[in-house]
């Protein structure tokens, strides 16, 4: 079926996102904070975390799953590390000041660490890198999320999509940013997929006899109730190295969780022994390091520019005009989005008017 697509302005897109926040009752200095993080999505063109999950957000604060004003403790410090209890707030705002710490005790000591429990979903993973580039800084962040993959040789959902982002400046205006799942895909773009009524492409999700799935709305369904998997990196088994995406996907579970005594795996379903929902207690794990503790910073800049360069100019594929690195492709679309606004199909806008009549916010009009 074809979708009836609307371009909302950035700035429109913006406040929208702020006032929803707001009326569900998070501070104006948290809701902007949230609704920069989920901007940057739809600006970078990731449609699966930007406008697209304010109504999952808006129900989870709703429903209590969420604390709205919740503050972000430090449990425990030295003067690389920390450890922090998010106490089940929004996870961009944990987030955010998590990798803020991380950065200060990086500029302080060459390096710095943040550990975070008890938080809840955080957007794009690659926000958080992004601060520390700014800074001259290079920065990781990881996170966990609720189980949906399942292990090389398993057909359960069991790991979350854990992606891992990483990012460091260069003499370009371009930074470069790896920002993606462990898995071949990630929920949000079932999602998008649901929302546009197209097909799953086959080998992105099995079901529990290891049959591939194609049905958006079924795999979203079917995942909740262990029926339904989605596969690591390299797909189901090991002769493409799905055995590796799986292995780094431990790896981000591990920092997310074990540091800091959170939750993992199947304990962040978001349901309790009585099926019923709680709490996700989604734990993350940040870094930052000081380039001018190891070299002067516009060297290493000249140095990461003069690799990647090198990268894009290699013999291209038949076929293909072009190589790409890490970020390339979201920042030339922040430009386009920026001139000409998110575009929005029929199921989405459905949504952002639902959330309108929801929370009687009459000033915003979203032609179509
Ligand atoms: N918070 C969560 O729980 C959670 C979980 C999973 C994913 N996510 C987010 O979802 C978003 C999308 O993830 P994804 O896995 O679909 O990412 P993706 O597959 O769209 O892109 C992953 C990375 O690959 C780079 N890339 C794309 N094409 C390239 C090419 N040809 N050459 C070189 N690099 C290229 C991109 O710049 C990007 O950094 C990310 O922002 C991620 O953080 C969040």
């Amino acid at each position: 079926m074809e979708q009836t697509i609307v371009n909302i302005p950035v700035g429109i897109l913006y406040k929208f996102m702020m006032a929803v926040f707001i009326g569900s009752g998070i501070s104006e200095k948290d809701a902007k904070t949230c609704a920069d993080v989920l901007i940057k999505s739809d600006l970078r063109g990731i449609e699966s975390h930007g406008i697209g999950r304010l109504r999952m957000y808006y129900d989870r604060l709703k429903a209590g799953l969420i604390e709205p004003s919740a503050t972000p403790i430090i449990v425990r410090e030295s003067p690389t590390t920390a450890v922090i209890d998010g106490n089940h707030g929004m996870g961009m705002v944990i987030a955010v000041q998590s990798m803020q710490i991380a950065i200060d005790k990086a500029r302080q000591y060459g390096m710095g660490a943040v550990a975070v429990r008890n938080s809840t979903h955080f957007g794009i993973d690659g926000y958080y890198p992004l601060m520390a580039i700014e800074q001259n800084m290079i920065g990781m962040s990881f996170t966990n999320a609720r189980p949906c993959v399942s292990p090389t040789h398993g057909t359960q959902p069991t790991l979350g999509t854990n992606p891992i982002s990483f990012g460091a400046p260069t003499d370009e205006e371009c930074p470069f940013l790896y920002d993606g799942a462990t898995s071949i895909t990630q929920r949000g773009k079932i999602e998008v997929l649901s929302r546009a009524e197209k097909p799953v492409p086959a080998g992105w999700v099995i079901d529990q006899n290891n049959r591939p799935m194609l049905d958006a709305d079924q795999i979203l369904d079917e995942i909740l109730v262990d029926n339904a998997a989605l596969l690591p990196l390299g797909g189901e088994n090991e002769l493409l190295g799905g055995h590796k995406g799986y292995c780094l996907s431990t790896i981000v579970e591990i920092l997310s969780s074990a540091l800091q005594n959170g939750a993992f795996l199947f304990q962040l379903s978001g349901l309790n022994k009585e099926n019923q929902p709680t709490r996700f207690r989604v734990g993350h794990f940040f870094m930052a390091m000081d380039i001018a503790s190891f070299l002067p910073p516009e060297e290493f800049k000249h140095n990461i520019g003069e690799l990647l360069r090198i990268l894009r100019s290699t013999r291209k594929a038949p076929g293909q005009e072009r190589i790409y690195t890490a970020g390339e492709k979201e920042f030339e679309m922040e430009k386009n989005v920026q001139a000409n606004g998110v575009p929005i199909n029929a199921n989405l806008h459905k949504d952002i008017l639902f959330l309108q009549q929801e929370l009687n916010l009459p000033g915003f009009i979203f032609a179509d």
